[in-house]
This record gives structure tokens, C-alpha cells and sequence, in this order.
């Protein structure tokens, strides 16, 4: 795992933010796996920036996203399709055609799980994932006790993610408490992945899923086992491991000898 730590949000993101784009500028037919919710907000920005800059095209960029609600109907406001337009693919030149993001409007749960996968498959795969990590270690909508081995399927939320994304929806708002999401074992195949964490309230999280035991009660923790994994943080979200000094030394280390 390669740990770099920047003091702020907006440099960790900024940093995210040129991963993916010489990730796509390096590769003829890029296929990006995305996140939603608050930590890739500015990630986003930076992607958007670099397009308008002519430093980026997604012309050529398939994406995945990792989950979606269910139970919203298509375009709703809050729906993960609706947060990608708006935040991402409304201000690039991606083509929609080119834009995966799983969806489940008929309880055929199994069918559209299958579909997911196989439509990953078809495209050789995912090239580089991008993560954020839920305060209680999951990615994607992977909750604590997720088979470590899991695909795509729908997953009950817990409490504890359905209050913390409860500030997204309004107070009458019907907030759906089940997903369709990619598995831990989905999301292990991506060739690369990119998990990003901001902020003190993701410190432990990001201190088990860097430095804690492999657990299925911490998702992220399977990354441990992932051979091209970078977690990108702020000072904040990483003011919980242990090995701080020597996950800053190292990265200056890797300036220095190019290594
Ligand atoms: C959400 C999403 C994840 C996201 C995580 C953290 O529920 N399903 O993909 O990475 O939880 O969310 P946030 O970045 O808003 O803290």
C-alpha cells in the first residue's frame, strides 16, 4: 500500500485529481471505476479543471460506478446517477453511452447484479478504481461482515451509513435503506485503486483499513491484500496511524530516487 499524506483537503484532492487524469491519458481505453458522496467532491473539481485546461479528454473513458440506491425512481435527485451528472459528467466530454452505474427498478436484483458484472467483464475490466471509505470502513455500499471475496449484489444499509448520509436528503424525503453494489471481491479485481480519506472523522476508518487486522468488519481492510492500492489523505484522516512519519518519509524517499 502507498500512503501519501498532504496537509490539506484541496492538495489531497488535487493529488487525486492528476492520479486519474494520467491514469486516463496514459491508457488508449481507460476504464474508471467511481465514487460518490462528499471525499471525491473535490477530486471531482480537480478532473473538471483539467478538462477545461485541455490537459484531459474522457472521449475514450468507460466508467463504473460502485453502487446506487434502490428503491429511488430513475433521475431521482438523490439518486447516485443524478449526483454523477451533476458533480461530473454534465461539465465533461464523456459520452454517456460510455457511463455505467448499476440500477435495480424492477426487484430483479440477481438479473441486474449479473448484468453489472458481466458488463465490467466485457470491457476487460477496470483500470483504476477510486474509493472513499465510510466512518465505519466500508467501500462501496460494503458494510461491516461483507464477504471479503463479495461481488455485486444489494446490501442492507447500517445505521450507522444511513444516518451519516442522512444530511444529503430532505427531511421528507424517503431515504432508501438497500443498495446494489459492487463487491469487495469487484472492487479487488480493479488493476488499480485509488482510495481517498478527508477529514478527523475518517481517522480511525483510515487507520483500520491501513494499519488494522484484515477483517471483514472493516472492508477497506481488504486492500491489504490489493498489489497497487494508494490512499490519498489529508493531515486529518490521517492523524490516527501509527506509522505517520514513516509514510511521509517514504513518499519523500520516492521523490528523491525516483523509486
Ligand atoms: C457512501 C458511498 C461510498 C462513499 C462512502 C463515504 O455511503 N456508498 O462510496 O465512499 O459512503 O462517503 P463520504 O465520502 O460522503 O463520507
Amino acid at each position: 500500500m502507498r500512503v501519501v499524506i498532504l496537509p490539506t483537503e484541496v492538495e489531497a484532492s488535487n493529488f487525486a485529481g492528476q492520479f486519474i487524469t494520467d491514469y486516463i491519458n496514459n491508457n488508449k481505453n481507460p476504464i474508471v471505476g467511481l465514487a460518490t458522496g462528499g471525499s471525491v467532491l473535490l477530486t471531482y473539481e480537480a478532473l473538471i479543471n483539467h478538462y477545461k485546461n485541455g490537459m484531459l479528454s474522457f472521449k475514450n473513458t468507460i466508467t463504473f460506478n460502485l453502487d446506487e440506491y434502490i428503491g429511488l425512481p430513475p433521475n431521482h435527485i438523490q439518486s447516485y446517477r443524478n449526483y454523477m451528472n451533476q458533480k461530473l459528467f454534465d461539465h465533461i466530454d464523456i459520452d454517456p453511452n460510455n457511463v455505467y452505474i448499476p440500477e435495480c427498478f424492477d426487484e430483479n436484483f440477481d438479473s441486474a447484479s449479473s448484468n453489472y458484472e458481466a458488463n465490467i467483464a466485457k470491457h476487460g475490466g477496470i483500470g483504476l478504481q477510486l474509493l472513499g471509505v465510510g466512518s465505519n470502513g466500508h467501500i462501496g455500499f460494503n458494510e461491516p461482515t461483507s464477504s471479503l471475496q463479495s461481488r455485486t449484489r444489494v446490501k442492507t444499509l447500517t445505521k450507522n451509513t444511513l444516518s451519516k448520509n442522512a444530511r444529503f436528503f430532505k427531511p421528507h424525503e424517503n431515504q432508501p435503506s438497500l443498495a446494489l453494489t459492487m463487491g469487495i471481491g469487484t472492487i479487488m479485481e480493479a488493476k488499480n485503486i485509488l482510495l481517498i480519506g478527508l477529514g478527523k472523522h475518517k481517522s480511525k476508518a483510515v487507520a483500520d483499513v491501513v494499519e488494522g487486522p484484515l477483517s471483514a468488519f472493516c472492508p477497506g481492510s481488504a486492500l491489504q491484500n490489493h498489489l497497487n492500492a494508494t490512499i490519498v489523505l489529508d493531515k486529518l484522516a490521517a492523524s490516527d496511524l501509527k506509522l505517520y512519519d514513516y509514510y511521509l518519509q517514504t513518499e519523500k524517499m520516492k521523490t528523491k530516487y525516483n523509486c
